[in-house]
């Protein structure tokens, strides 16, 4: 490895130890979810389950918590649920990457791990950084064990992108089908409206390769109108026959229910006659939830991280951590299961078989101060649940098809816990029927019927604040562990 390789981890090293203290004293801390052992978190990377351990790593910038970048982070796992955090494994150390390691996939085969991801380069200089000034470089690194990676490999380069493609090519998720590889990048396309208006769209690139060395432009994923300006985090997987492409479209018009984030993400079917636009649906609801990648685990379960947290969100809301020198997290990874043309998100069976306790059912409220909590409601009408107190809450609402989760109080003010978050919403397809919310300190997940919706928040309450009250709720199951 490169010196400044050398030097770049011991940095890190240092700052983890440096920070300890605080960063494990925070209150926010989680069990159950992947965080920054210090500073900021953002995409999973390359999840897979190799020799056995489940690897997860992730967009790490330890030097600062306010992200900008330059490692993959790395945990372990033998269940999805305990996470042990490992040293990072890549970080800018050479010219193709020395602007960021940004997010890619990992491939396993013959006991080999394969990790393709983007090296990014931003010029110092007046550019826009779109069209001049940047540089994507897809990269491959092997590795025996999961945490020495090899020589990096440089695989495409902007020669290799099609002509009408701007500057933002990148992170590049691989599989094998038919003896053959492929990879699918995120991309800006060059586009203009009518009136000769720059108007840029994404879109999805497939490579294809024999040797995971060679790769050859194979086609475009488009969809017929513009649907965004930029494509990230593309990946593409069958679900019981179906074909799915998961990515992250910057740029949708958020409406009145729908799109309510800064950035959206979702997944389309591709194998229906129909633009993959009419068949996109979010993953998410809730206020903290981007740039998601699966895998496929041994036992055949496509398995989903996503990272809860949103990219460009300091006019809209804070996480309070920040002062104990991180933030963000990852979800709960979660499985999928395509129903009745939709896709389904449940908590991996593993979180269940934990040793829950069952909270008997008796007052008006619950205190979990430490405590992770899981909560199983059976709803026939209006229901409400309450966590925090009186005067810092969130507040979960369903109603008919109608769910909502909102930390305004009842003048409209946001309360603190929120960190400037405000409400959301979502319908499905029937009548709600049943929630599942989990609660691990500063993250709550909220599963409508079975996973056909999800939302996704974090939550910032003092230990002596975490109560839950369930006002209006008829039928459910308490258990906390
Ligand atoms: C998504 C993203 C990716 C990029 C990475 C950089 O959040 O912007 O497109 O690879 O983050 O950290």
């Amino acid at each position: 490895m490169a010196t400044k390789g050398l030097e770049n981890f011991q940095k890190v090293k240092s700052e983890e130890e440096r920070m300890e203290r605080t960063v494990n004293s925070c209150p926010f801390r989680t069990r159950f979810h992947i965080m920054p052992p210090v500073g900021w978190i953002n995409d999973p990377n390359g999840l897979c389950q190799f020799k056995g351990v489940y690897h997860a790593y992730f967009q790490y910038s330890p030097l600062n918590v306010n992200g900008g970048g330059g490692y993959w982070g790395h945990c372990v796992s033998t269940d999805l649920i305990r996470w042990e955090y490992k040293d990072p494994v890549l970080t800018t150390d050479i010219p193709e990457d020395r602007s960021g390691v940004y997010s890619g996939s990992a491939l396993v085969e013959d006991g080999r791990m394969y990790v393709f991801y983007t090296g990014n380069v931003k010029m110092p200089g007046d550019y826009d950084y779109i069209d001049a000034g940047r540089v994507s470089t897809q990269i491959l690194a092997e590795s025996e064990d999961g945490q020495h990676m090899s020589e990096k490999v440089k695989l495409l380069g902007m020669e290799d992108y099609p002509e009408e493609i701007t500057q933002h090519v990148r992170d590049p998720k691989v599989w094998k089908e038919n003896g053959r590889y492929y990879m699918i990048l995120g991309a800006r396309e060059r586009a203009w409206d009518e009136e000769g208006k720059r108007r840029d769209r994404g879109t999805a690139l497939v490579y294809v390769s024999e040797d995971r060395k060679k790769w050859k432009f194979s086609r475009k994923i488009d969809s017929e109108e513009t649907f965004g300006y930029m494509w990230e985090c593309p990946d593409l997987f069958c679900l019981e026959g179906e074909k799915v492409l998961s990515f992250c479209p910057q740029g949708l018009k958020s409406e009145e229910e729908k799109f309510q984030n800064i950035y959206q993400s979702g997944y389309s079917l591709l194998s229906r006659d129909a633009d993959l636009e009419s068949t996109f649906r979010e993953w998410d609801m809730g206020f903290d939830f981007y740039a998601p990648q699966s895998f496929e685990a041994d036992d055949g379960r496509r398995i989903l991280i996503g990272w809860a947290g949103m990219p460009d969100t300091a006019d809209t809301h804070r996480n309070l951590s920040v002062k104990n020198g991180w933030q963000h997290c990852l979800t709960i990874p979660c499985e999928l299961e395509y129903r009745e043309g939709r896709i389904f998100r449940t908590p991996v069976r593993e979180l269940f078989a934990l040793e829950w306790e069952a909270v008997p059912e008796e007052k008006e409220r619950y205190c979990w101060a430490e405590k992770a909590v899981k909560l199983e409601v059976s709803v026939r009408r209006r229901t409400r649940i309450r966590i925090g107190t009186e005067k810092n809450e969130m507040t979960i609402t369903a109603e008919g098809n109608k769910t909502e989760i909102s930390f305004l109080d009842r003048k409209g003010n946001p309360a603190v816990c929120g960190g400037g978050r405000g409400r959301r919403v979502c319908r499905t397809a029937g009548d709600v029927e049943n929630l599942l919310i989990l609660i691990d300190s500063s993250i709550v997940e909220l599963f409508v019927n079975g996973g056909e919706a999800v939302f996704t928040t974090r939550i910032y309450l003092e230990r002596e604040e975490r109560e839950i009250r369930l006002p209006e709720c008829e039928k459910y199951r308490l258990e906390m562990i």
